[in-house]
């Protein structure tokens, strides 16, 4: 099979004739090749099967069949490539995959925003303190934090340490699900990370204990260990932000046509970076991989089906995913007539909630932050503007941390911003800490058992029907 005639002058560099927005000016051109030679020459993180796996995963999700549940740092960084970081984030994401699978008997497809989320978008390109003027901070993957001539100086070494620190999150994270770190026999690796509200705590004790039992009862039927309880699939996600470094990881595969960028299984093009004619989308559009796209304010309908057209023309299933962040309020006058104008078409998109990046302020003590509430009521409004129209919400996308941060305010824990100071560690955006995120996905169960599943069909009509947790029988895969 040859390519589709879309795609007849798409190259993997054919987004170098676009403006390519965000991208780090290095001054050793020299260095920068050599590095992206190494790079094209290194082995790829990530294999086509899984990527097509997740797409078809994907394409069920949009069906409302499945659920997206996508979360993790804002910024990765190379000090947080630690066994103990990891596998907090490993854990807490598989402890909310267990509650809203339980809730919603939706099967769960889980995705890190990890293992190469080191590139950062900016709103400025410099900053300046005490009349020094320097190169913004932009990700570990380019240039480091410390103020300083030197080491805000984009580096293209680091584009080899992001590779590595990424290979080897990767390599943790398999070696930990192979090793039955998500195994529904072993009890203790479902326990409480941390001391939580007691509402909290009791909620979820319940579910592991409820899905525990359905496992036992099941086994005893059967005679014998269901394998299928043993281990998951586990997806890996970053913004597709630094455009060199995303081109030298796209590859071609013996016996599949086309390219894969074999860096992640989910690329996403941010909010900043979404312009139609830009490099970002002409960089997506090529690739085999299923792509997400961040969708903030201000956006018409036309210009998100002139995105849709050209990042997925062959409307293909799970191809694309759309995230909304409008924040609390914006979200109800921008996504109904977003939704209205896709659902005039022929198409299957996932609509995807990241209730994160239009929820956030800075406290007058200098800190930025967001509040339990309005990510909430954000997802909830979010929900209800879908479920009206007929949609599943199709997932979720969270900054999450799987320890006990002090970065975002409220939740049964009670922070305020007098705790922020505490353990406030992110180096871009702030994160739910640990129980903060399993409150939020007890709080999402609850919504999305609360609405009728919808199960939608490709011709428009779309047919409200009663949640299968009436009917089915306990489904306890997280
Ligand atoms: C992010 O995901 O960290 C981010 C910068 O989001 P957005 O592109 O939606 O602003
Ligand atoms: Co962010």
């Amino acid at each position: 099979m040859s390519d589709p005639v879309h795609l007849r002058d798409w190259r993997p560099d054919s987004w170098q004739t676009r403006p390519a927005a965000q991208q780090p000016v290095y001054l050793d051109s020299a260095a920068l090749a050599r590095v992206l030679e190494q790079l094209r020459q290194l082995p790829p993180l990530v294999s086509s099967y899984e990527i097509e796996c997740l797409k078809a995963q994907l394409a069920e999700a949009a069906l409302g069949q499945r659920f997206l549940l996508q979360g993790g740092d804002c910024s990765e960084t190379f000090a947080d490539c630690q066994s103990s970081i990891i596998a907090a984030k490993l854990k807490i994401l598989l402890q909310m995959s267990l509650v809203l699978a339980y809730e919603t008997r939706r099967r769960i497809i889980r995705v890190g925003r990890f293992a190469g989320q080191y590139a950062k978008p900016r709103s400025t390109e410099v900053e300046t303190r005490n009349g020094l003027t320097l190169p913004a901070y932009r990700g570990d993957l380019v240039n480091r934090p410390e103020f300083s001539p030197e080491q805000r100086q984009p580096d293209p070494e680091l584009l080899l340490r992001g590779y590595e620190r990424a290979a080897l999150t990767l390599n943790f994270i398999r070696a930990l699900i192979d090793g039955g770190f998500a195994d529904l026999h072993h009890p203790e690796n479902w326990t409480l990370s941390f001391a939580c509200a007691r509402s909290v705590a009791e909620a979820y004790q319940q579910r592991v204990t409820a899905v525990q039992e359905a496992v036992s009862f099941l086994e005893t039927l059967t005679g014998g260990t269901i394998p299928q309880l043993q281990r998951v699939d586990f997806f890996t996600s970053h913004e597709a932000l630094h455009l060199l470094y995303e081109q030298a990881l796209t590859r071609q595969v013996p016996r599949r046509t086309g390219w894969y960028n074999l860096g992640t299984h989910f690329p996403w093009i941010g909010n900043r970076t979404r312009q139609i004619e830009g490099a970002h989308v002409e960089y997506c559009r090529g690739i085999r991989n299923p792509v997400a796209v961040k969708i903030g304010p201000p956006i018409s309908p036309e210009e998100l089906l002139a995105l849709c057209e050209r990042l997925d023309p062959e409307r293909e299933p799970g191809r694309l995913t759309l995230i909304t962040r409008f924040g609390a309020d914006a979200v109800t006058r921008y996504l109904p007539s977003l939704v209205e104008a896709l659902q005039r078409q022929p198409r299957r998109v996932l609509w995807v909630c990241d209730p994160m990046h239009g929820n956030t302020e800075t406290t007058p003590a200098g800190f930025k932050t967001r509040r339990f509430d309005r990510i909430l009521l954000e997802l909830e409004r979010t929900c209800e503007i879908l479920h009206e129209a007929g949609l599943p919400l199709a997932g979720v996308h969270f900054e999450l941390s799987g320890e006990d941060v002090t970065e975002c305010v409220g939740g049964a824990c009670g922070l305020t911003e007098d705790d922020l100071a505490r353990a406030y560690r992110s180096p871009v955006d702030p994160r739910l800490n640990y129980e903060q995120s399993l409150e939020m996905a007890l709080h999402l169960a609850r919504l999305l058992r609360a609405r009728s599943v919808t199960r939608v069909s490709l011709a428009g009509s779309t047919a409200p029907e009663r949640s299968p947790t009436v009917a089915s029988a306990p489904s306890p895969t997280p």
